[in-house]
């Protein structure tokens, strides 16, 4: 480790020379037209290979609709000319909501989805022309222990030594019964074949950052079918594929954002070393990843880390949210190790479509390394989460000019992260200062 250190760079040669002085394996190209090149999944074709990122925004109205503000980021992305637009993480049902304002993609609110879909699509489609289709798929979501409606408990399916004590649960905690998790596999697999009803092009069962099912994932130390070996853990998640895959057209795509290594110690974490949780050990990552390919997976959304307990691997940044001290990674290595976890999985699956992540830290420069990366065949499309708050349009510019403005980008100051954790609504507190500034001064004078 090189210790932390804010983000100092003019040019790409100053960066790309701090990458050889710490030994990291990035790669930046000044030739970006590669991110130009349209991306087939299946029979759908994204028109670039660049994606918008699932981000909460936390402003739902109080029936988990989509807001007013819900529909003014998805026109900006849409404006913006990414490919490829991950809807953020939307509750399968009231109690799996993380905070009361997440959105809530259920019977109830398929007319507003179906709205905000729509909208979107003429957004793009006034902006570049009836040609340019972004690929659309929503997140599906139960934040499991992050649960945090009114009226509603956290629900674990395992206990966690790292994770309960910070989110406040006891040992005394009740276990989510077999029975209850059959429930959510049936409500996910019923939300997902809503999306394709909807129109939207495919449906993730998200599966990261230790919200429900990835936590799923990692319960070696649950009994019963749901936990234990790795086709318990699994279960979950491949039972809603193949629910799904029975019920909706062949073309639509039924995906997941994994976590492909969590940093929490066996046989707390997925994806890691079980001498050593700051090793990564992709095998049944990788394996349920083949697992997912069999059953028609065309595209494969990647992360790691957890936004509570290890934000740092999740997001590289410069400054934490209130309360979380600086990792003592120099940011670059963890930049190195998100594209260093996915190329692992696009060298096994070369016919996979793999959306990498982490990209933000790197600012004006995160075009010429999804290049790199791109053109070295480490990734297919590249994603970008906090840039998309600050820069909805990086895709028009880094498409159309070649390169990103300086001043336009995330500066990874944590306070999008800081505004959901005090419960508001987020998106750039920095680049979108005219609503969102006055919206942090209120949160943080409370
Ligand atoms: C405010 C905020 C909200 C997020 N919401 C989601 C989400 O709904 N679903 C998800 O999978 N990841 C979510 N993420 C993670 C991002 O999608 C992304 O993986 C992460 O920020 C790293 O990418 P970046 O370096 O481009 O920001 C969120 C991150 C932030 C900071």
């Amino acid at each position: 480790m090189f210790g932390h250190s804010r983000f100092r760079y003019r040019s790409l040669e100053e960066i790309e020379a701090d990458v050889e002085r710490l030994g990291l394996d990035i790669e930046f190209s000044r030739d970006t037209s590669v991110l130009a090149q349209p991306v087939c999944i299946g029979s759908r074709t994204a028109p670039n290979a660049l994606a918008i990122h699932p981000m909460e925004g936390r402003d739902a109205d109080p029936q988990g609709n989509p807001g007013e503000l819900t529909f003014r980021r998805y026109m900006r992305y849409a404006r913006g000319g990414a490919g490829l637009i991950w809807f953020e993480a939307s509750a399968v049902w009231p109690e799996g909501r993380s905070s009361e304002r997440q959105l809530l993609f259920a019977k109830g609110n398929r007319a507003e989805w179906e709205k905000l879909l729509t909208v979107t699509r003429k957004a793009a489609a006034d902006e570049f022309g009836p040609r340019h289709r972004p690929i659309c798929i929503v997140q599906l979501h139960d934040a499991g222990r992050y649960r945090k409606a009114t009226g509603c408990m956290p629900a674990i399916v395992v206990r966690n030594l790292y994770l309960d004590p910070p989110a406040g649960i006891r040992s005394d905690h009740p276990v989510m019964t077999d029975s209850d998790i059959e429930t959510l596999e049936e409500a996910m697999a019923e939300a997902a074949v809503m999306a394709w009803r909807v129109g939207f092009d495919g449906a993730d069962i998200k599966s990261c950052h230790r919200y429900l099912v990835s936590d799923l994932l990692s319960a070696h130390t649950r009994e019963g079918k749901y936990g234990g070996s790795f086709e318990g853990r699994a279960r979950f998640l491949l039972n809603v594929v193949d629910r799904v895959r029975e019920q909706v057209s062949e073309d639509f795509l039924v995906t997941t954002r994994l976590n492909l290594y969590d940093a929490i110690p066996y046989p707390y974490g997925w994806g890691v070393d079980r001498d050593d949780a700051a090793v990564p050990d992709l095998s049944e990552p990788l394996r349920l990843v083949g697992l997912l390919r069999e059953r028609g997976v065309k595209i494969i959304n990647t992360s790691s880390g957890t936004p509570y307990f290890n934000p740092h691997v999740t997001r590289p940044y410069d400054a934490p949210v209130r309360g979380i001290s600086l990792p003592d990674e120099h940011p670059l290595e963890g930049v190195a190790r998100a594209f260093g976890l996915v190329a692992e999985v696009q060298k096994v699956y070369p016919d996979l479509v793999v959306v990498g992540s982490a990209y933000s830290w790197l600012r004006q420069f995160l075009g010429n390394a999804a290049a790199a990366n791109i053109r070295n065949g480490r990734v297919s499309i590249v994603g970008v989460g906090r840039t998309a708050f600050a820069y909805p349009d990086f895709a028009r510019d880094l498409i159309g000019k070649g390169r990103l403005d300086s001043h336009k980008v995330c500066i990874a100051c944590s306070l999008c992260s800081q505004l959901m954790r005090d419960g508001s609504s987020t998106r750039c507190v920095t680049r979108d200062r005219e609503i969102y500034g006055p919206i942090y001064k209120v949160v943080s004078a409370r």
